[in-house]
């Protein structure tokens, strides 16, 4: 292994740069990860501002290539995937240093590209529909931004549930939105054909604004795109790592019940154009950093 590697460096807003750093050594508790792919979520780079400079990504698959003391479930060449912490340095990089306990085995189906995809949108779809939503078998949910990266997932998830899944996004990614699982396809601002028990809000603004009309008396609104407005009762939580959870989606992927759609694939190199992707309408799924190209 090289002293130094690759990493992309948050350096003051929006403003990326590719630069030669040391390589992080794994910490008690820690692995060294050998990033084989880091994907990328729209407006992440607000997230890190008063912590800077700041490598961003937090969702990687990857290879074991060391282990810190007291590391004993997983090991050097181990394949893995994982939702890394938030507050501390992301995983845009050739190497990262993550606690093991965040970190499960990747879906031996999917390639590192495909994997990265998964873990921060499917774990806040997860824990938007079941713990905070409480969606059930048989009920109704609407899912705004439903080509996004989370949405894509959301509507997959609530399908497998048994849920009759209604889900806006823009026209021109209606095709994917149905292909994953919804069985309405609607424009923003167009109403389900029955109010639903649970609104899924990833899109935020004139979506999460409007999604009381959707609403059955009794339902429920959540919200992972921003805070509601005042006059809207709503549910906004911050996604959770979950080595558990991870292990279930991992069970999905490889039954092939639960398959990522990359909107795009970029270089370390690339992030600026990458982070300028995420921002654009009309993604279908995730924008993905593919370091080793695998
Ligand atoms: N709270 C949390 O823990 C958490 C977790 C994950 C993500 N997030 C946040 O939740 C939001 C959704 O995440 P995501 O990864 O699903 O994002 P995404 O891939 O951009 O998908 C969300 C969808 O929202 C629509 N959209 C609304 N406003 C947009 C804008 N200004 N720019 C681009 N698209 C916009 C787009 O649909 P159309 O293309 O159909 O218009 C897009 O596909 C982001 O803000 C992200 O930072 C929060």
């Amino acid at each position: 292994m090289t002293e130094t590697m690759q990493a992309v460096r948050l350096r003051g807003p929006g403003v990326l740069a590719l630069e030669e750093i040391a390589r992080p050594e794994p910490a008690e508790g820690e692995a060294l990860v050998r990033v084989h792919a880091a994907a990328i979520t729209r407006d992440e780079l607000d997230w890190p501002l008063d912590r800077l400079p700041a490598i961003p990504s937090y969702e990687l698959s990857g290879v074991v290539a060391a282990v810190g003391e007291g590391v004993t479930a997983v090991a050097a060449g181990d394949p893995v995937w994982a939702l890394t912490p938030f507050d501390r340095d992301g995983v845009a990089a050739e190497y990262a240093a993550v606690p093991a306990a965040v970190l499960a085995p990747k879906p031996a189906s999917l390639s590192h590209v495909e994997s990265a995809a998964v873990p921060l949108p499917a774990l806040s779809a997860w824990q938007g529909l079941f713990d905070h939503g409480g969606l059930e078998a048989g009920q109704r949910v609407l899912v705004h931004g439903a080509a996004g990266g989370v949405g894509h997932f959301a509507v997959q998830l609530a399908a497998a549930q048994g849920a009759h899944v209604a889900a806006t996004c823009s026209p021109a990614s209606a095709e994917l939105v149905r292909a994953v699982g919804a069985e309405e396809v609607l424009g923003y601002g167009s109403l389900p054909s029955e109010p639903v028990d649970l609104v899924f809000d990833t899109a935020g603004g004139a979506a999460l604004a409007g999604s009381p009309r959707a609403l059955r008396p009794g339902g429920r609104i959540v919200s992972i795109a921003e805070e509601p407005p005042e006059d809207v009762e709503a549910v906004y939580f911050i996604v959770e790592p979950s080595r558990e959870a991870l292990g279930e989606l991992a069970a999905m992927a490889d039954a092939g019940k639960l398959t990522p759609a990359i909107d795009a694939v970029f270089a370390l190199a690339e992030a600026q154009a990458a982070f300028a992707r995420s921002m654009e309408h009309g993604k279908r799924g995730k924008v993905v950093l593919g370091v080793l190209g695998d």
